[in-house]
């Protein structure tokens, strides 16, 4: 999915677009392209690419105090300067910037071409454009540019985050919005339009969040909203509590490792307030679900994508073993296509670091459409998700800018670890066994700072292995899920092909891969399965396949037969998952750095896809 950013005001339009486009890269870096209004006319700048490709198109001079942007991933219509937005009529009309799907674009496309439209690119967007002009240009009435707009989406089916300037009224901008978000800046005497608050928090933290289906008509003195069907809206804005600093690189050469190295204080801000020592449990003040209600749920189902889903998988097991309660996770939109049974006493639970993955969206609003009651788990305060669900856990991990989730995948399952306390508390958590828990949920962020302080361990390992092709990662039980992460994580930002198995299945298939070329790593924590998940460290090494081994446990077979060994701290057994991923992340992370990889935007990959 892209980022779009555009601006009115007294401002060099130019340089807040630019740097509005750096802080939203992360959502997309195919393409980029920015246009002005400038002089009476429209000029539109855009380049193949990351933004420096642009920034080096860009002439010494562009005045203008109007403009839109865009950064580009690519759905529709192959990464060139072509098919990167903004896009234009053929006389410069208008200029337009979409993320989202079009639909309907072939059929809409087929039609203005017949129309005599010429279209200048391959993508569902364009059809946006031509549409927008068709009613612009309409003889027969004189219309606005916002009901121009509001026509034009009335015919199309998908989804959009749009911002459109027309050069017969300067210094108007409209935007809309239907699935993918949209946030109004308002600043004094000047507007913002972004996908996300990044972009604009450096200008002001008074932001109005479009809804689906909205308009937004914006002059530098301020905005009116409206639906589509020409409904007036009022909304209060709401103050953003991110600050700039924590949007930059703070010393590190990259986010990723920077997100990786904050974990000892993002998991402090994960559990600030919420260990309750008087009754032993956690404190969650905004599951809106009373114990009452608590105690009638029969099951829980977690649904989510990517880093999320694996931390879902992770999630399920904790509830199930500490609170008692049935649980499961399922990728989002294998769930919402399945035409799922919604049952009263199951409990959905949806997670996202973003709040804007659409396909976790369409989850959540498809079990609210029948009925069920659906808590988030979410990093984005006052995102999509975060604003729809009945109730939820605001993560407090800070931005997260790498497009490879870390510390908000551990904070994740922090947040699951209060949910199993405070439902376990509920049932058959005795309050000595909460205050245990509780203890081990305090000794955790010390505990991730002993884990990093591995780093220079780990990545003398990862220079051993990167040159590798492939590379499996086991685990038993709820091991399993964290081999599932440590796969993702290699795959994502280092480009080596990565499969994850149960221990316990790799004799069943996988072991026809293993050979001295494919290396293993066993997620192997020293627990009462330790005896059964040390057969699949003899079964590799029988066959001469190469085994790094990351545990807790001094057992002699594991010196004996891995070819590596990570000695990870001890911990209890509730929370050695976070501390397994830390190792996981890190390992993955200097094996991407070995290969000269762009860690922070790994190829074909956006930080959180807001389309289908
Ligand atoms: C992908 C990201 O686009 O979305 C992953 O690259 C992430 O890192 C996944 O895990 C889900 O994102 P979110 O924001 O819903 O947790």
């Amino acid at each position: 999915m892209c980022g779009i950013i555009a601006y009115t005001g007294y401002r060099d339009a130019t340089s807040i677009l630019i740097s509005g486009l750096r802080r939203l890269e992360y959502r997309g870096y195919d393409s980029a392209g920015i246009a002005l209004l400038t002089r009476g006319k429209i000029r539109q700048i855009k380049a193949e690419g990351k933004l420096p490709n642009l920034v080096n198109k860009l002439p010494e001079k562009l005045p203008g105090k109007t403009g839109i942007g865009h950064t580009r991933w690519a759905t529709h219509g192959i990464a060139n300067d072509e098919n990167a937005h903004p896009h234009s009529d053929a006389d410069g009309h208008i200029a337009l910037v979409h993320n989202g799907i079009i639909e309907n674009a072939t059929e809409l496309r087929k039609d203005l071409i017949e129309k005599g439209c010429q279209f200048s690119s391959d993508t569902d967007s364009e059809v946006l454009v031509h549409l927008i002009c068709q009613y612009l240009s309409d003889s027969s009435s004189l219309i606005s540019l916002v009901d121009a707009v509001r026509q034009a989406l009335l015919k199309v089916r998908g989804t959009y985050g749009l911002a459109v300037i027309n050069k017969a009224t300067p210094g108007e901008i409209v935007a809309a919005r239907n699935g993918s978000p949209v946030i109004i800046g308002i600043g004094d005497k000047e507007m913002f339009v972004s996908s996300d608050s990044s972009a604009i928090v450096s200008y002001t933290k008074e932001i109005v969040h479009l809804e689906d289906g909205e308009l937004a008509h914006i002059s530098a003195g301020g905005f009116s909203l409206s639906t589509l069907n020409s409904q007036p809206l009022t909304r209060t804005s709401t103050t953003l509590d991110i600050d700039v600093e924590s949007l930059e690189h703070d010393g590190f050469p990259n986010f990723m490792l920077k997100e990786i190295f904050e974990q000892g204080d993002s998991i402090e801000r994960t559990l600030r307030g919420r260990l309750d020592r008087q009754f032993n449990t956690s404190k969650l003040g905004g599951l809106n679900l009373s114990a009452r209600e608590l105690l009638d749920v029969k099951r829980i189902k977690i649904l989510a994508c990517g880093s999320a889903y694996y931390a879902g998988i992770c999630g399920a097991n904790i509830i199930e073993q500490y609170a008692r309660i049935p649980s499961s996770a399922e990728p989002a939109a294998e769930f919402r296509y399945r035409n799922p049974i919604i049952e009263f006493d199951t409990l959905y639970i949806v997670v996202s670091q973003s709040g804007e993955t659409y396909d976790t969206l369409a989850a959540l609003r498809e079990v609210q459409r029948k009925g069920g009651r659906v808590l988030g788990i979410n990093n984005v305060v006052g995102s999509s998700i975060a604003r729809e669900v009945d109730g939820g856990i605001y993560m407090h991990s800070g931005p997260e800018v790498s497009v490879a989730s870390t510390k908000a995948v551990n904070s994740m399952l922090v947040a699951f670890m209060l949910l199993a306390v405070n439902f376990g508390r509920v049932r058959d958590i005795s309050p000595q066994g909460g205050a245990k828990l509780l203890d081990a949920l305090e000794s955790l962020p010390q505990l991730c700072r002993q884990t990093l302080s591995l780093a220079p361990v780990i990545e003398k390992l990862a220079k051993k292995y990167s040159k590798v092709n492939n590379a499996f990662f086991i685990g038993r039980t709820d091991a399993y899920p964290v081999a599932l992460e440590g796969a993702q994580k290699l795959k994502e930002i280092s480009y080596i092909h990565a499969e994850a198995y149960p221990s316990s299945e790799l004799k069943h298939g996988p072991l026809a891969l293993v050979d001295e070329n494919t290396p293993t790593i066993l997620v192997l924590p020293d627990n009462n399965l330790l005896e059964k998940s040390l057969s699949a460290l003899h079964e590799i090494s029988a066959r001469n396949g190469k085994t790094i081994t990351v545990t807790d446990s001094s057992h002699p077979s594991i010196l004996e037969l891995s070819t590596d060994v990570i000695t990870i701290p001890s911990s209890h057994a509730l929370i050695y998952p976070v501390i397994m991923n830390i190792a996981l992340q890190l390992f993955a992370y200097y094996s991407a750095i070995d290969l000269g990889r762009n860690v922070d935007q790994p190829r074909n990959l956006a930080k959180s896809v807001t389309v289908e």
